[in-house]
């Protein structure tokens, strides 16, 4: 047997520990040949490759960014020529199944070649914990942990000059982050893509902390935005990632509070610290568990699924079901109850909570 490996978009903590497990996985369960393509579906459209083998993915359950090239923005279903080149150039290399790991454009188009016939299997990759059908993505833990030390620091040096910080972070149009971010590291504001804010509350929360605490900290998403106003985008035409770039909320929002308030307000926008460097080991478990479950559904012949983590324990869906569509936060997610009872403020309304903090 023959199997392709590919990692598509975005780097993210836990590429190198997948790509680890399921050439591990497929070598000791059928002896398949486990072959890598570089540059995402540039390499299966151009035909570059690299072999995997049981030595060479030896070390790598920590090292970050991905061993299997760059990202680029070559879609194989752009067109139908670009979609027949890829199918044909998949059975020019003689595979038998196709692993690719990635977000939601990566297995929207492992979806669409599932469709066209290719033996795909899919594994959810992105900080932003986005991937419908999926509770936990890997890389989400790693970021939600550096987003958490990044607020303590700077919850420590906005405490020592009584000030108002604002720190961003990535996620896109969810909030996942920036919610377990900010209930971790202790946010006193949350603010996210799914609920606007009304600025008017988010001053009334910082003027009442002046007159007690004498410092606010607030976690905000990227994709966040008050009532009637519009998302922040630091690049509003695509990347080479095919999306505009988002960016600079925090920036905006430190310019709309300051007249509402008396303490200094200051902004830090976190950016890709969040999302390079080396897995925590939290996600290099999930990152192994979901490859060898990849491995385990090509070696039984369970194509056009996405491994996934749901209802606690490890699983499969259908690609299909996972592909065009992002999960977000709802208005029944527990954590926005349990941030709400720990008196944190969400941005939609001043903190319930108000009145039994100033007892
Ligand atoms: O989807 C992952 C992500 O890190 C988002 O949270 C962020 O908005 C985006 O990618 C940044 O992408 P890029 O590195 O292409 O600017």
């Amino acid at each position: 047997m023959r199997v392709g490996l590919l990692t598509g978009g975005g780097d993210c903590p836990g590429l190198n520990a997948v790509i680890r497990a399921v050439t591990r996985c497929l070598l000791q369960q059928c002896q398949a040949e486990v072959i890598g393509i570089k540059d995402g579906f540039a390499g299966l459209m151009e035909g570059r490759t690299q072999p995997l083998t049981w030595r060479s993915v030896g070390e790598l359950v920590g090292v970050g960014g991905t061993i299997l090239g760059t990202t680029n923005r070559l879609n194989p279903l752009d067109s139908e020529a670009a979609t027949e080149q890829a199918l044909r150039n998949a059975s020019a290399m003689g595979l038998d199944a196709l692993v690719a790991i990635g977000g939601d454009g990566t297995l929207t188009i492992a979806n669409g070649l599932a469709e066209r016939g290719l033996a795909v299997v899919g594994v959810p990759k992105t900080i932003d914990n986005d991937i419908e059908g999926c509770e936990r993505s890997f890389g989400f833990d790693t970021a939600v942990a550096t987003v958490t030390d990044a607020l303590q620091r700077v919850s420590t040096s906005g405490q020592s000059h009584g000030r108002i910080m604002i720190l961003e972070t990535m996620g896109r149009h969810a909030g996942w982050i920036a919610l377990e971010a900010g209930i971790a590291g202790s946010a006193n504001i949350i603010l996210l893509p799914e609920i606007d804010f009304h600025l008017d509350a988010v001053a009334a929360v910082c003027r009442e902390r002046e007159g007690q605490e004498h410092f606010t900290l607030i976690c905000m998403g990227e994709g966040a935005k008050p009532v009637g106003g519009h998302i922040t985008y630091d690049t509003p035409s695509p990347t080479d990632r095919g999306k505009p770039r988002l960016g600079g909320a925090a920036l905006q929002l430190r310019d709309r509070l300051q007249p509402l308030v008396n303490s200094e307000v200051r902004a830090t926008v976190l950016g890709h610290v969040q999302r390079g460097g080396s897995p925590t080991p939290f996600d290099r478990v999930l990152a192994s568990q979901y490859g060898v479950h990849a491995a385990e559904l090509v070696t039984s012949g369970q194509f056009g699924r996405m491994v996934t983590f749901r209802h606690g324990k490890l699983d499969s869906v259908p690609l299909a079901r996972v592909a065009a569509q992002n999960r977000r936060i709802t208005a029944d997610e527990p954590l926005l109850r349990t941030a709400r009872l720990l008196g944190v403020s969400v941005g939609d309304a001043p903190s319930a909570c108000l009145p039994c903090q100033s007892r």
